[in-house]
């Protein structure tokens, strides 16, 4: 069983619930496409030991289940809770002086070939503590969790050596019974080659000694790769993810993010449960993935933070690819895990309708890490992880964004805060 199914059945609550007096409840169910989030006016649910029994208008909730421990909602709106389903959870130090620079005309490849970029937080990471990376990483999904994140996907990506991405992986599993969010965990060694090795030894060390560890272990679900000029190639993504692959890690994939690097077909072909970024893909790669029923993800902070052209979100859902919207929260391109301001900026930048962005954010996102079955949407049988915001309906909340309108999280039909 992998660590976050273990989890799921450790419930921590023990009883019923009921959320009355919902004034717009988007449930974000599997049909409907994209823009499908199956709004319903004046709502209640109803759960039994952190599980959704019911969801529906107020005035046909069943008889039966209307004397339960009642909360109200206060006319507030509520969604699914939300689900990160792209972060670099887990690094040490931040890098504001590249922001600096970036801002005075130096580009992120020209920063990462002097020392910078992806290998300058290695270096920090490196040098942390483990507990100092835990209680980092459990103070951003706190975080999170007010601004009604319950699901985060966490990538290693900053050891890049056997041990240290065992390291960050392990940090993973130690916070993972210190938070109520739901951590899935992805290796992404294949980030860039370290200082201290040749890329062909890196990534015999990848395929011959750290995924078969790792998969033994239980310790990731996916596996990832950054295909990018100064990192990975089309070729060296076949060999590591294949070999993941043969050890139970599915294939995700940062592609096509600074410039046309055929990462929609490649996603096509190694069967990718997620390409990501795709600022640049082309139309044959959207075609190809809306084929292979890959789900793109749209990380506008990414783009905004480098100055790069935005995914061009609308030409994907018009090809019929899902479309999820992360967050990218990471130390270099994307300091910020507010989904709900990227979720805006998808909007705005990348064109899609704010009922896609929230079912790009919730069902959608969930199924880019594998958790559709449990979370995503408010339907009978989904884990009770709701957010109330004080909005009115999808529309008015990403058009009027204000700091934060989350007032309560719910995950296992319990508050979180
Ligand atoms: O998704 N593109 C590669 N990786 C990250 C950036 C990591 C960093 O700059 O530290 C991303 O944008
Ligand atoms: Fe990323």
């Amino acid at each position: 069983m992998r660590k976050e199914d273990a989890r799921l059945t450790d419930t921590l609550a023990t009883s019923t619930g009921l959320l009355t007096d919902i004034g717009w409840l988007a449930t974000c169910p599997s049909e409907g496409g994209q823009d499908g989030i199956g709004a319903i006016e004046h709502a209640a649910v109803a759960w039994r030991d952190g599980v959704i029994e019911w969801a529906g208008p107020q005035l046909d909730l069943p008889k039966a289940m209307r004397e339960r421990p009642t909360h109200s909602a206060g006319g507030r709106m509520v969604i699914p809770g939300l689900v990160d389903c792209h972060t670099h959870l887990v690094f040490g130090g931040w890098r504001s002086d590249e922001f600096r620079r970036r801002l005075a005309g130096e580009s992120y490849l020209d920063i990462a070939a002097s020392g910078g970029g992806i290998r300058k937080t290695m270096r920090q990471t490196r040098e942390a503590e483990a507990l100092n990376l835990q209680s980092h990483a459990l103070d951003c999904l706190t975080e999170m969790q007010a601004l009604g994140v319950t699901t985060v996907e966490a990538k290693t990506g900053y050891g890049l050596s056997f041990d240290d991405e065992l390291k960050l992986l392990n940090v993973v599993e130690a916070i993972r019974p210190k938070t109520r969010s739901r951590l899935v965990s992805t290796l992404l060694a294949a980030h860039v080659v370290p200082p201290e090795c040749n890329k062909e030894s890196y990534i015999q060390m990848i395929v011959n000694e750290l995924i078969p560890a790792v998969s033994a272990q239980g310790l990731a679900r996916f596996n990832d790769i950054f295909v990018e000029e100064g990192a990975f190639t089309i070729e060296d993504a076949h060999q590591i993810l294949d070999a993941g692959r043969r050890h139970g890690l599915e294939p995700k994939l940062h592609v096509d993010q600074l410039q046309d690097g055929d990462g929609g077909r490649l996603a096509a072909a190694v069967g990718a449960v997620s390409a990501d970024h795709l600022e640049f893909t082309r139309p044959e790669g959207r075609q190809a993935m809306a084929a292979a029923g890959t789900v793109g993800v749209c990380l506008p902070f990414a783009s905004l933070y480098l100055n790069q052209p935005p995914m061009d979100g609308r030409a994907f859902v018009e090809d019929g690819v899902s479309i999820a919207v992360a967050t990218d929260f990471n130390p270099g391109s994307a300091p910020s895990y507010d989904l709900p301001l990227a979720l805006m900026l998808a909007c705005t930048m990348s064109r899609l309708t704010p009922s896609e962005a929230l079912k790009g954010a919730t069902r959608i996102a969930a199924r880019a890490v594998g958790m559709e079955d449990q979370v995503g949407s408010i339907e009978p049988g989904k884990r009770a992880d709701f957010a109330e915001l004080s909005a009115d309906n999808v529309d008015e909340w990403l058009y009027h964004f204000r700091p934060n309108v989350c007032v309560r999280t719910w995950i296992d039909g319990q508050p979180v805060n």
